[in-house]
């Protein structure tokens, strides 16, 4: 892979799973570079569509150029939270979400995503809008900082990491991803093993920057009024966090189908809830991880509106 590519992951699987309709719509919720979106449009007949969205002013454009080359694919530049604003009234067949960052965006120093290269502490994907990292760093209390660490990143050592950072910021304020990186490993007892130490406090920055769990919480709370039935939603997530969002709200409203015998009617009010059947968890297989090391943390889930 060279720099500023991105290597979907689980790119059949996911794109074989979501389309059961090859005249119907479809929203990729993050665009990226646009593996899946391509995917997509090769699977679907000349009437189906693609909208794909993004926060990335760099993927937008990526994404407008391939626009131009096939007018199946529609492009936002928005939230996915936000996409049923831009459905005028459709309903969609199908939602797919690969969530997190793409590898352009940690390859590219400057938009402060990565702990491995110095550059610019942003970790927006939006640098248009919103405070970036810095900014956050510069003004957060030490227990807003501490609840971050501990919510967003599962940071057993949250409050030795925020006094180390809040002592640093006084001397010198935060503008490098190095710099943090630095304070984090020097503050981290552990910092010998395993993972970088600042692994967990950056993942828990990027999630507070860019409000990805709400984000998330969001879409899923409109998804069952945006589905058509018979409709799917693909959301692959890579960390804990966020599968477990994607885990409940599946589970939430098709739990109850295990308990029930088959072909028997459903008279209890009780199971009114259940919209959705569940279509499995699926994992990178070892031949994947080998090609593309990102798949190894990759968690895809699947479910179908069935009413
Ligand atoms: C892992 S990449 C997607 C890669 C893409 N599937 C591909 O094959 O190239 C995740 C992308 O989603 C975008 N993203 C993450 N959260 C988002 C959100 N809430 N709304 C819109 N885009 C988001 C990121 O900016 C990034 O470009």
């Amino acid at each position: 892979m060279t720099m500023f590519q991105h290597e979907s992951v689980l790119l059949e699987e996911a794109c074989n799973l979501l389309v059961t309709d090859v005249n119907g719509i479809y929203v990729d919720g993050t665009l990226g570079r646009a593996g899946h979106s391509m995917r997509l449009l090769q699977l679907l007949s000349s009437s189906g569509r693609v909208i794909g969205c993004d926060k990335d002013p760099t993927a937008i454009a990526h994404a407008n150029n391939l626009a131009e080359q096939d007018g199946r694919l529609q492009v936002v530049h928005d939230s996915f939270a936000n996409i049923d604003q831009y459905l005028d009234g459709r309903q969609i067949n199908g939602l797919l979400l690969d969530l997190g960052v793409s590898s352009p965006q940690l390859d590219d120093a400057d938009r402060g995503f990565s702990f491995m290269r110095s550059g610019k502490l942003d970790m927006r994907m939006n640098p248009e809008i919103g405070i970036s990292a810095a900014e956050l760093l510069a003004n957060i209390s030490e227990q807003d900082l501490i609840d971050i660490l501990i919510t967003y990143g599962e940071e057993r050592y949250a409050r030795r990491i925020a006094a180390a950072i809040i002592a640093r910021r006084y001397i010198r304020p935060f503008v490098d991803t190095y710099d943090l990186a630095d304070v984090v490993k020097q503050a981290h007892p552990n910092w010998q093993k395993g993972k970088h130490p600042a692994t967990k406090v950056f993942q828990a920055l990027r999630i507070k920057v860019n409000d990805e769990l709400t984000d998330l919480e969001i879409l899923l709370s409109k998804l069952l009024d945006l589905l058509v039935v018979g409709g799917r939603l693909v959301i692959i997530s890579f960390h804990s966090l966020e599968d477990r969002i994607v885990k409940n709200f599946i589970r939430r409203y098709s739990s109850n189908q295990r308990d029930i015998p088959r072909r028997l009617p459903v008279f209890d009010s009780n199971n009114s809830d259940i919209r959705l059947r569940k279509l499995g968890k699926f994992k990178a297989s070892s031949e994947q991880i080998k090609l593309n090391p990102r798949s190894r943390s990759a968690i895809m889930r699947g479910a179908e509106k069935i009413l």
